[in-house]
């Protein structure tokens, strides 16, 4: 089993595949249902995994926060909550940054109740607010802390110089960016800052929205509601280069007896200075599958043979937001 690693320098630990409770929202993914994403946490659970990634604007009205109480209540005791505050949802469904003090005391509230527990072990900062100074959010979030609320602090969709400047006022235990063998602008700047200060990078999209996992053919047309339809990566040419790309971890797995998420999740929980893969996940089966990268690991050669890979692939047109938006809004 690849052991867990420490949240920063606390005594919490989590696996480093962690589920990523946005998709069961159903906001940009299609084909959810409320029963499959109850037994989808599960699942994640019973296959290993005790680490649980939400926020307060996961679902128009707090539906991953209510989820994760509702499946994992009985053993809160031993999974790792991480949330979020410092984006909403407005009335006409758009996403609306606010990350005053004031409401992200609010938010953090609401967070607790609706995730039936008086304490989450992480709270990050969602994205840095341009109309409120990074120092001003991090000082409510260590007030949090002060209060017992909240165990670690926790910084999203940040720049290095975000970082310092909230670690000065409220010393950081995650950072968590977007982050996998397609799109690494983190190791040149946010991960070297985050390896010195005792920092854990608990990454997201670690399967490119899925388009990583190996299973979209190459003819695959997306259905008006999947969010998917709008990035680069999925589309026109840049989605076919993936496609060879994918081929050459597909021949890999083969030889190897392991799936094509199994491999790039294994790649990238070791990745120097990568904590944690946040798992996306809203079928059962996914989350099985993702989680069964914990026990094994690529050899050194099988390693430098992917990296190899994404070079030959080149750089990517990714064009990604810095936060999810709904199918809908675009
Ligand atoms: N901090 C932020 O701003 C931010 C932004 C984005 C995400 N996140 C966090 O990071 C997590 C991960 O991001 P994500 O969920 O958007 O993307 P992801 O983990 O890259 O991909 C998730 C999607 O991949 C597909 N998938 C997952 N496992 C699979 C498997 N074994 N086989 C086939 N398909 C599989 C599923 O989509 P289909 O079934 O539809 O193909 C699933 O919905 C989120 O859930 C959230 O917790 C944070």
């Amino acid at each position: 089993m690849i052991a867990q690693r420490r949240l920063g320098q606390s005594d919490i630990f989590f696996t480093p595949i962690a589920m990523g409770c946005w998709p069961i929202t159903g906001i940009t993914s299609i084909d959810v249902s409320e029963s499959d994403s109850l037994a989808t946490l599960e699942a994640a659970f019973e296959a290993g995994i005790n680490c649980f990634d939400t926020a307060y604007c996961y679902g128009y009205a707090g539906e991953s926060e209510r989820m994760i109480a509702r499946a994992l209540g009985r053993v809160r005791d031993r999974i790792v909550i991480a949330t979020k505050g410092g984006i909403h949802w407005d009335e006409q469904h758009k996403q609306v940054r606010d990350a005053r003090p004031a409401t992200l005391k609010a938010q953090c509230d609401e967070s607790l109740r609706r995730l039936g527990t008086d304490r989450v072990e992480l709270y990050y900062l969602h994205a840095p607010d341009p109309q409120v100074p990074v120092a001003e959010s991090a000082g409510a979030i260590k007030e949090l802390i002060t209060a017992g609320k909240v165990r670690c602090a926790g910084a999203s969709n940040f720049t290095v110089e975000q970082l310092a400047e909230f670690h000065q006022v409220c010393p950081l235990s995650a950072y968590q960016p977007h982050f996998n063998m397609l799109q690494r602008e983190i190791e040149d700047s946010q991960l070297p800052w985050c390896r010195e200060q005792g920092v854990s990078a608990l990454v997201y999209w670690p399967l490119m929205k899925g388009l990583l996992a190996g299973k979209l053919p190459r003819e695959h047309v997306f259905a008006e509601m999947d969010g998917r339809r709008k990035y680069p990566m999925f589309s026109g040419d840049e989605f076919q280069r993936n496609q060879d790309f994918i081929d050459k971890l597909r021949k890999l797995a083969m030889d190897i007896g392991k799936s094509v998420a199994e491999i790039v999740l294994n790649w990238t929980i070791q990745r120097p200075g990568i904590s944690a893969a946040l798992c996306g996940a809203k079928r059962p089966q996914q989350i099985r599958e993702n989680a069964a990268t914990l026990s094994w690991s690529l050899s050194s050669e099988q390693i430098d043979l992917i990296d190899r890979w994404i070079v030959e692939r080149g750089p990517t047109v990714s064009g990604m937001p810095t936060v999810m938006q709904p199918a809908k809004s675009s």
